[in-house]
């Protein structure tokens, strides 16, 4: 049987927000889900988190997110042991050693679920502890170590001595226990150190002392161990995130045009040959298949693209699904629903919205498409728009395979437009134009041969 408690009381100060710390955001997503999906895989038979006082914004993003957590409030920061009394009440055990509880930190997002499985190996029915060598071991708990290798104790940061504190073997703080003996130890730790604080750590001198064995292990990556307290070091984490993002995505067969600019906040998958430039952002579920081109500065959200198909420089897609051999801007916005199918080409400034569009069609130059269904091999002229939205209500158009749309018309939702029709450049279509003819809407051109342009001329005023 498997606990795992998530620390997450603590007041989060430096981050100087007005938001709990553990839901400040990683790569978009908050850094406690992070924690609570490595928990997760564990498989736990519960799974803790000690928030503070005002911790309703947790309780909402964790409701959200997974259903099967527990909450228990820690009042008063007393110290990490004390957040961890809080949690016993849910700690399941059947009475043996074997049953464990791992103690893990909210704002220690990064921590992989073979080194917490490692972890749970290393205790061997004792006490495990996750260690790091840090060349600046500040502020970390210090292990201690007898002449035998065996840790005898961790001595916090503020109580260490001058040997101790040249010692470079740190507390990561994510601690594995026999959940009977976690229990028993807890409530035993008093708060006699320079901190007032009643450390989890002190357990660790409580094994040594009942024979116990305390083991350890390391994390695979240095970076999994380290945590956010600030906003520079959450940068930081960022970063080495989105650095090992775009490692995963090289490694998968992708060219980067560089490595460091480009960010990854959710699932890229890509196929072969996929070219990716600087400055893009990818959110939500993005597929790119094979040789699949995203020029700079695009931006990508829950966005599936088929083999062979070109998005240009600056353009925003967003809940899209486009075939192969599609080109798209630079300058194109795709939002809410989107279909192109292949072959077809969306220019520059053209935004459509909540539409289907057929193979081969083009909207190549400034253009609005708004809930529209077009057919396929339809161009659309440059300055057309779909005017679908009376104010309260949304309309769709309906543009038929062959249909030419000419420049600058106006499409006033409800309305279609027939197969092979073409409209001429400047209508307003209220009504549905047939197919195979040439619809147009236009004042009848004239020109008043008299006429003189004020202040040019015969004028005689001066
Ligand atoms: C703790 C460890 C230290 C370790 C370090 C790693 C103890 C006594 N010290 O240090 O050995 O090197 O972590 O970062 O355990 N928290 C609560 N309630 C509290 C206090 C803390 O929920 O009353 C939570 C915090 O939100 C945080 C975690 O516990 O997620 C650690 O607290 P923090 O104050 O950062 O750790 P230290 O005490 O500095
Ligand atoms: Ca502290």
């Amino acid at each position: 049987m498997l606990n795992i408690v998530i620390l997450a009381a603590g007041l989060g100060t430096r981050m100087k927000s007005n938001f709990p710390k553990v839901l400040h955001a990683l790569a978009g997503r908050p850094m406690l889900a992070y924690v609570i999906d490595s928990a997760l895989a564990l498989r736990p038979s519960s799974i803790t988190i000690v928030v503070g006082n005002e911790s309703n914004q947790i309780r909402d993003f964790v409701k959200r997110y997974s259903c099967d957590v527990n909450f228990v409030v820690q009042v008063n920061q007393l110290g990490t042991g004390h957040a961890v009394k809080q949690a016993l009440p849910n700690l399941l055990d059947s009475g043996s050693e074997k049953d464990s509880t791992l103690i893990l930190y909210g704002d220690v997002p990064l921590v992989k679920t073979i080194t917490m499985e490692s972890l749970l190996e290393a205790r061997k029915n004792g006490l495990g502890i996750l260690t790091s060598f840090l060349d600046n071991p500040n502020g970390y708990g210090r292990i201690i170590r007898d002449h035998n290798g065996f840790i005898r104790k961790i001595v916090e940061h503020r109580d260490a001595n001058q040997i101790e504190l040249n010692i470079k073997e740190i507390n990561t703080g994510i601690i594995a226990v026999p959940t009977v003996l976690l229990k028993k130890w807890i409530v035993n730790l008093n708060n006699d150190n320079k901190q007032k604080e009643y450390y989890l750590t002190d357990i660790v001198g409580m094994a040594v002392s009942e024979g116990v064995f305390v083991g350890s292990s390391r994390p695979k990556e240095n970076w999994e161990i380290l945590g956010v307290n600030n906003h520079v070091q959450q940068a930081n984490l960022e970063r080495i995130w989105q650095e090992e993002q775009a490692k995963l995505i090289m490694e998968s067969g992708v060219t980067l045009a560089d490595p460091k600019r480009i960010d990854i906040r959710g699932t890229l998958e890509c196929g072969k040959d996929v070219f990716i430039d600087v400055g893009c952002i990818f959110e939500g579920v993005v597929v790119l298949g094979d040789n699949v081109r995203i020029g700079p500065y695009c931006i990508l959200k829950d966005v599936c693209i088929a083999r062979d198909s070109i998005v240009n420089a600056y353009s925003h897609l967003c809940d899209a699904n486009l075939g192969n051999n599609v080109q798209i801007g630079p300058f194109s916005r795709l939002r809410d629903c989107i279909d192109i199918d292949s072959y077809s080409k969306i220019g520059n400034f053209v935004e459509i919205k909540n539409s289907n569009f057929g193979k081969l069609s083009k909207a190549n130059h400034l253009t609005y498409i708004g809930d529209a269904d077009i057919g396929s091999n339809v161009n659309i002229g440059a300055g057309t728009i779909t005017c679908n939205y009376d104010g309260l209500n949304k309309f769709r158009t309906i543009i038929e395979d062959n249909a030419f749309i000419g420049s600058d018309s106006q499409l006033i939702a409800p309305v279609m437009v027939g197969k092979d029709a073409t409209i001429a450049a400047g209508t307003t279509l209220t009504n549905d134009a047939p197919e195979g003819q040439l619809t147009l809407s236009r004042v009848r051109q004239y020109s008043i041969p008299d006429w003189t342009r004020p202040g040019s001329g015969n004028s005689k005023k001066d």
